[in-house]
């Protein structure tokens, strides 16, 4: 028998005790022996009927100090205690399995080594994606390539509020509320809106993809909130839609990431990845494109990626697995030098003339229904080059960028 603690019932927490107990007989076949969840820590009081009482622990000493432990799954969210009680597991050499993507983006490379001095694992499949495979896929089957591109779509809520804006024309605020009752945003809506929980995935995916530290403070980050119904409309109208987009890409020996609206035509395998869903493009120089699709968010989706690295910790249990992510920094390039189309929203007054003056060639855009403005995309143009001359024009509504694909 393997026991196993859960720290934390919340939303992904009391869905990697379902997942274990649902799934009790296929797991522990796949793994020769019976996986107990022996203690579940949580302040909280649950219903007299809820089976998590036969297990609740109020207390973290009792964990780290039980010797039957051996497996730890930390989902409670945030930096502390979360670091000081997964450093103290990996220290006793118990495997840690986590969802936490703000421990795994700030922490990562140090717990990674720690596990490593203590012959344990730390693992977190479920930080990036939810449900969705990927940080495995990366680490071990693209281990011979080298990779140019990480593109995804890697905040459920957003793409969940894009969505219904874009084909139910509904409100923002409206939507936001519905996907905080479904349990996707996080306890602070605004590091989804905002984007930094996509910053943080692509801070993750980045550094496993190239086996550095990136500081997720160094990715440019712009969320969803200016995104207006205009936008969407006038993407309709260039036959494309807009996602919030993680990104990374190696461009002559140097890595860009940034995470901001963009738009991306029909052509790009992002373009139909709708609702909750996430999709992780990875281009590597010998595998070519590969798409990720699942669920990103959610309560089964997440534990389910969290129990399967439990399974991955009992199957190594003693041995720790290589993962490649040193803490040394990976200096990210100046943006001004990652290049895209830029499409414009500007008012009606402004002449079409300065507009062509300052970006040469331009596509214009209007809509059949009567505004007070019109838009235009630039060519793919340096972002510092984009910067400089738009700063001429006193009457712009909005900016986004096209994805380059
Ligand atoms: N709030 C996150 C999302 C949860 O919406 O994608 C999964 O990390």
């Amino acid at each position: 028998m393997i026991n196993a603690a859960i720290l934390g019932y919340g939303t992904v927490g009391s869905g990697v005790f379902e997942v274990i107990r649902t799934n009790q007989k296929s797991i522990s076949k796949r793994i020769g022996k019976e996986l107990r969840v022996k203690y579940v820590l949580d302040k909280k009081e649950f219903p007299a009927d809820d089976p998590v009482n036969e297990v609740l622990c109020r207390n973290f000493e009792t964990i780290v100090n039980d010797p039957e432990i051996s497996i730890v799954v930390e989902v409670l969210g945030g930096v502390e205690p979360s670091y000081t009680w997964v450093s103290e597991c990996l220290k006793r050499g118990k495997s840690v399995c986590t969802s936490n993507k703000e421990l795994v983006a700030k922490h990562g490379a140090e717990l990674i080594a720690l596990a490593k001095e203590n012959d344990a694992n730390f693992l977190f499949e479920a930080s990036v994606g939810g449900g969705i495979p990927i940080i495995r896929p990366i680490n071990e089957s693209l281990s011979a390539d080298e990779i140019t591109e990480i593109t995804g779509i890697l905040n459920g809520t957003t793409n969940y509020i894009l969505t219904k804006m874009s084909d139910e024309g509904l409100d923002f605020d409206a939507v936001l509320k519905e996907a905080q009752e479904k349990g996707y945003a996080e306890l602070h809506p605004e590091a989804d809106v905002e984007g930094y929980d996509a910053c943080r995935k692509i801070a993750i995916l980045t550094s496993l993809a190239y086996g550095q530290q990136v500081d997720y403070e160094d990715i440019y980050t712009e969320g969803i909130t200016k995104i207006t119904d205009a936008d969407i409309k006038y993407a309709k109208a260039l036959n494309k839609s807009i996602k919030l987009l993680g990104t990374s890409c190696k461009i002559d020996g140097q890595v860009y990431a940034m995470v901001c609206p963009m738009m991306i035509g029909k052509d790009h395998p992002l373009y139909s990845v709708k609702d909750v869903f996430n999709a992780v493009f990875v281009n590597g120089n010998m595998v070519d494109d590969l798409m990720f699709y699942g669920r990103g968010a959610g309560k089964l989706p997440t534990a389910s990626a969290v129990a399967a690295d439990m399974v991955e910790a009992v199957r190594h249990l003693g041995r720790s697995l290589p993962i490649i992510w040193g803490s040394e920094k990976l200096e990210l390039g100046n943006i001004g030098d990652f290049k895209h189309a830029f499409f414009v929203r500007v008012s009606a007054d402004t002449p079409k003339e300065a507009v062509e003056k300052a970006f040469g060639n331009v596509k214009i855009v209007t809509l059949e229904e009567k505004t007070d403005e019109y838009a235009f995309v630039t060519s793919i143009i340096k972002e510092k080059d984009f910067q400089k001359k738009i700063k001429d024009f006193k009457s712009v509504n909005s900016v986004i960028r096209l994805n380059a694909k």
